[in-house]
């Protein structure tokens, strides 16, 4: 088990909610490979944006739970159609078996103790063929995105705090998912005022764990640059998906590998 790497939401919820949004690309992408859904769950909701966008787009019920009552507070005043309560990823989900055809977490599994909890109780609460997707950023998505070039000290931070891809995948497979793969999304964009804002109001958790000296260099590094022209923002996600096939009661290549010999011997 990881150790739980603590940060304090309930303070940041106003923030969060504020100064993030979920990326458009990303959300177009997660909906043109599920496209079809009756009940979704974001585990590790925050205030429940993601959630609300991708079940309105899938025409789905949206449940959502988090650590943080803040986090659900502010989720509930903002997303109206979704239904949300407060629970803890890392202990049994308060939902009852094979509720769900999608179980998605975006920007979690860093916060998380025990991976294995996570994706055994991603697989409960699914339905059979209901897939599984975790959002998060790889060790090239951390080292190549714009936190990283003007505020260089937070690599290292978030570099330790991110379970790897390989970490996820295992956790996966232990639970029982099925045709795991990995996608990415790659987006560029013009850096605006809104971009900085996020930026000075410490909306990304690494930017509130680094010294302040650097931080403030890396806003006036960055002030000084979208003077004197265009910045142009990279910021990537990797998603893994993963699949919960029904249980079969019988093996399949043991048939195949039967009927094989039986041809070849006639
Ligand atoms: C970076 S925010 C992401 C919120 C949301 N998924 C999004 O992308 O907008 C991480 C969220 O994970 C929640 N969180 C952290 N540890 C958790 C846990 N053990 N169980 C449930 N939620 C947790 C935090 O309270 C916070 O709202």
């Amino acid at each position: 088990m990881r150790q739980r790497k603590s940060f304090d939401f309930d303070e940041v919820a106003m923030t969060y909610s504020q100064y993030r949004y979920p990326n458009e690309k990303l959300v177009e992408h997660v909906f043109n490979r599920v496209r079809y859904a009756d009940r979704i769950l974001e585990v590790g909701c925050g205030t429940a944006d993601y959630l609300s966008i991708l079940s309105e787009l899938l025409h789905a019920r949206g449940f959502g739970f988090d650590i943080s009552p803040s986090m659900i507070m502010e989720g509930t005043r903002k997303n109206h159609r979704v239904e949300l309560m407060v629970a803890d990823a890392d202990q049994s989900f308060p939902y009852e078996d094979s509720r769900f055809d999608f179980v998605f977490n975006v920007n979690l599994v860093h916060y998380i103790a025990n991976l294995e909890n996570l994706f055994e109780e991603s697989f409960r609460v699914l339905q059979n063929d209901g897939s599984v997707l975790t959002v998060t950023d790889s060790c090239q998505d951390i080292c190549e995105r714009t936190l990283t070039y003007y505020f260089p000290e937070t690599l290292e931070i978030d570099k330790a705090r991110y379970p790897g891809n390989s970490s996820i995948t295992s956790a996966m497979k232990k639970a029982g998912f099925e045709g795991i793969y990995t996608t990415k999304v790659k987006t560029t964009f013009e850096f605006k005022k809104k971009h900085f804002e996020q930026y000075r109001n410490r909306a990304y958790s690494a930017l509130r764990l680094m010294s302040e000296e650097g931080f403030e260099e890396g806003m006036k590094r960055l002030e000084e640059d979208m003077k004197h022209g265009l910045v142009i923002g990279k910021k990537a996600y990797t998603q893994i998906w993963g699949i919960k096939i029904a249980k079969r009661d019988f093996d399949l290549p043991t048939i195949f590998a039967v009927g094989f010999n039986d041809e070849s011997s006639n």
